[in-house]
C-alpha cells in the first residue's frame, strides 16, 4: 500500500475529513496520512482507540513515535494523557490499550538505526522556551542527526521569517490556525513539505503546532528501500 509515498512532493491534508479505516484490532481505527507497506508499514497515522480497546503485544522495528492528542493512552508501563510525547525505539515492545478511549498521532518505522533513546514527555508540564521571533514559544521534544521535533506555540499576530526546509518539514496543527503565503491551515491540518521547500509562516489567530524538520533528506526511492528493510 502506498499513500502519499512521494516524499519529494508537498502534501497538505485536513486530517479531520479523512475516513476512519478499521484496523485488524476491534475498536482501533486510523486515518492514514502517509504509508509505505501493509499492516507493518512506514506510516504516519491518526489512530483512535475506542474505550476498552487494546492491541496485542508488539515490538517496534524502526521505532514508534506518538503524540497523544485526546483521551488517555496506556500500556503496561503507565498512563499517558493528552499532551504526552512518546518515543519507543527499535527493540522496545509493549501491549497498548485505552480504558476510556484516546486519539494519537503516530509515526512508525522512521527512526534512524542509531536513534535508541526512549522518551516520555508530558508537554503540559514541561518547560517552554522563547523562540527566535517574539510571539513564538518552543518545547523541544527530540533531536537526532538532522532531525528535530518540537511543539511551537504562536501568539496571535506572530510572523516568522521566510525560510527553507533543509531535510523537509512536517507539521500537525494541534490548536488554532497556522498560515503561510500559500494557505490557511486550521487545527487538524497535516502538512509535509519536501527538502528545500520554503515559506513565510504566520498566525493571525494564534496556534499550537507539532513540527518535525530535517527528516526528509532521502529521495522517495530510498524511503521505499529503508521501509522495506525496517519491515524485514
Ligand atoms: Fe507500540
Ligand atoms: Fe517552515
Amino acid at each position: 500500500m502506498f499513500i502519499n509515498a512521494d516524499f519529494g512532493r508537498q502534501v497538505i491534508i485536513p486530517s479531520d475529513t479523512l475516513p476512519w479505516v478499521a484496523s485488524p484490532v476491534a475498536g482501533v481505527e486510523r486515518r492514514m496520512l502517509d504509508r509505505i507497506g501493509g499492516e507493518k508499514a512506514r506510516a504516519t497515522t491518526i489512530v483512535r482507540y475506542a474505550p476498552g480497546s487494546g492491541f496485542t503485544e508488539h515490538a517496534h522495528a524502526g521505532g514508534e513515535e506518538i503524540l497523544v492528542l485526546d483521551g488517555v493512552f496506556s500500556d503496561e508501563n503507565g498512563d499517558y494523557p493528552a499532551g504526552t510525547y512518546i518515543r519507543n525505539p527499535s527493540g522496545s515492545s509493549h501491549t497498548p490499550f485505552s480504558k476510556n478511549g484516546c486519539t494519537l498521532f503516530v509515526k512508525l518505522h522512521q527512526f534512524d538505526h542509531d536513534d535508541v533513546t526512549q522518551i516520555r514527555i508530558d508537554t503540559l508540564q514541561a518547560t517552554w522556551y522563547s523562540g527566535v521571533t517574539p510571539g513564538l514559544s518552543v518545547l523541544p521534544l527530540h533531536a537526532h542527526g538532522t532531525e528535530n521535533v518540537a511543539l511551537v506555540r504562536w501568539a496571535p499576530g506572530t510572523h516568522f521569517n521566510r525560510h527553507r526546509h533543509w531535510g523537509g518539514e512536517e507539521i500537525l496543527v494541534l490548536e488554532g490556525t497556522f498560515q503561510d503565503e500559500h494557505g490557511i491551515y486550521p487545527a487538524g491540518t497535516w502538512m509535509r513539505s519536501p527538502h528545500l521547500s520554503g515559506h513565510t509562516p504566520f498566525s493571525v489567530e494564534g496556534c499550537l503546532i507539532y513540527v518535525k524538520t530535517g527528516h526528509l533528506l532521502l529521495a522517495a526511492e530510498q524511503f521505499h528501500d529503508e521501509a522495506i528493510r525496517a519491515m524485514a
